[in-house]
């Protein structure tokens, strides 16, 4: 067989590829693959496995690329032109072995119909909340729950918006607030439609609640003479990205778990514009609270006022001061882990003022008597009821860390402790590096210096080993 290497190709077509294959996340030799493949299809050809170099994971495409245990993707087609390519991505899912069931919109029957959908599926495609026929069968909560992911194609902006609203006035969006699985979006719409505030606000507003996206692409637009982003990623792209987070999936080792996590300094008012508070920067909490998502878990984030963007697909509880953040540490449980990173203020003033405290001639500077706040930790890890299986706190110290860390770990009941220098000369608070030792029940392990982020993989995946069955 004749061979062709990319670099033998022109610099124009070499460029056009890496572009195609920037935007499906795929690399370069893959696109290749993936366009071949789709030539082959469109003529008949059966046997492309033979592109898959031996030793390496087969590129996305048919029967090579099958889970072993078939995955279950709930497809929801909106209503746009784009609809009918949907047609293609469920027979692009079943040649990859998923097990696909679809929900059509209203507004989708305008474009496709229940009965081609359903053809290609092989079984019926589902439309109507009220539909005894869909609804009393399978119903929108096992519809939600039965699938390991829900891929919505055409993502229309009406639906988006619905979503970024938690609207459930049809099946389709009955089934998105349901569903406990990941959610992607393939967008698909006119490009002033996509550029829009509005469609850009709900935008950023399902990537915070950690929807996953593919496209949309740039390109021409049904509309005569329209281009620009807003074309719906093709099924192919589609098909990988619903491979690449289905195998994700299946490396997240704290899927079904529910963390939660304290973070940044506590404010504790003095009058209506003082306060008391420390140089906490919220960076290791946020990013402890970032990993455990990205493991799968379901993560509340109780963070006191920081500068830092929302971590994605966390539930951010804001707070200010002790109390409110033992409040809401509360009424997050139960939870499976607790992880208590916030620089919590020992004192709060006995008295704060309700009005502004005034400089009075000829007065002495005011006493601010002080009072302790609730310890945090030490209430959760002493709970009768609803302990966290794995509470897990941090020793702020400037001198004897471990010692102090050892005696803390025993004085607030908690099972792991993760002691840290915080000396100005450390840098360590505010900054992005930390160095831990941790303390547990069986010693103490020194970590190797490492920014926050390294941290917090490592603190979750020592959560992930004590969680399921290994040693910690
Ligand atoms: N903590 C808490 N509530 C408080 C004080 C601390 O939940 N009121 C938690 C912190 O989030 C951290 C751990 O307890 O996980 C230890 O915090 P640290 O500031 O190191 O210790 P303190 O308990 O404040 O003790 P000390 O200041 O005497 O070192």
């Amino acid at each position: 067989m004749a061979s062709i290497t990319i670099r033998q190709l022109d610099e124009a077509l070499k460029k056009r590829l890496r572009l195609r294959a920037a935007r499906s996340g795929r690399s370069v030799e893959d696109e290749v693959r993936t366009i071949l493949r789709e030539a082959a299809d469109a003529t008949g050809e059966e046997n492309l496995e033979a592109f898959t170099p031996p030793g390496r994971a087969a590129a996305p495409g048919r029967a090579a690329a099958a889970p072993a245990k078939a995955a279950r993707v709930l497809l929801i087609i909106g209503g746009g032109i784009a609809a009918y390519k949907s047609l293609d991505l469920i027979r692009r899912l079943k040649e990859r072995r998923f097990s696909v069931r679809c929900v059509l919109t209203k507004a989708a029957k305008h474009f496709v119909t229940p009965l081609s959908a359903g053809a290609i599926l092989g079984e019926p495609a589902f439309t109507d909340l009220f539909d005894p026929a869909s609804e009393f069968d399978v119903g929108h909560i096992p519809l939600a729950r039965e699938c390991d992911l829900v891929v919505v194609a055409p993502a229309t902006a009406d639906l988006m918006a619905k979503m970024a609203g938690g609207h459930a006035d049809d099946l389709a969006t009955a089934a998105l607030l349901a569903t406990g699985a990941k959610i992607l979006l393939a967008p698909a719409m006119n490009p002033h439609m996509w550029a829009n505030k509005a469609t850009q606000r709900n935008l950023a507003q399902l990537v915070a609640d950690g929807v996953a996206l593919v496209g949309p692409n740039e390109g021409e637009m049904a509309e005569a003479g329209e281009r620009g982003p807003g074309r719906m990623a093709e099924p192919l792209e589609i098909a990988a990205a619903v491979e690449k987070l289905l195998a994700a999936s299946e490396t997240q080792p704290l899927k079904g778990r529910r963390v939660l996590v304290t973070a940044g300094p506590t404010h504790e008012p003095i009058d209506p514009v003082r306060y008391i508070a420390n140089r906490s920067s919220g960076k290791q909490g946020h990013a402890i609270a970032a990993a455990a998502a990205q493991a799968g878990a379901e993560v509340m984030l109780v963070s006191g006022p920081v500068n830092l963007p929302d971590p994605p697909g966390v539930k951010v509880i804001k707070v200010e001061s002790a109390r409110q953040m033992l409040d809401a540490v509360q009424k997050a449980l139960p939870v499976d882990v607790a992880i208590f990173a916030a620089a919590v203020a020992d004192w709060r003033v006995a008295d704060a003022s309700a009005q502004k405290l005034k400089k009075q001639p000829g007065q002495t500077t005011p006493e601010l008597p002080l009072v302790e706040n609730p310890d945090i930790l030490s209430t959760i890890a002493h709970r009768k009821t609803q302990r966290p299986t794995l509470v897990i706190g941090f020793a702020a110290e400037t001198e004897n860390v471990a010692a102090n860390a050892k005696a803390k770990l025993a004085r607030k009941g908690c099972d792991w402790i993760l002691a840290n220098d915080v000396s100005p000369q450390t840098g360590i608070m505010g900054g992005d590096r930390n160095t831990i030792e941790l303390v547990t029940g069986s010693g103490v392990e020194p970590w190797p210096p490492q920014t926050k982020e390294a941290v917090a993989t490592m603190l979750v995946s020592r959560i992930a080993a004590a969680l399921n069955g290994a040693r910690a």
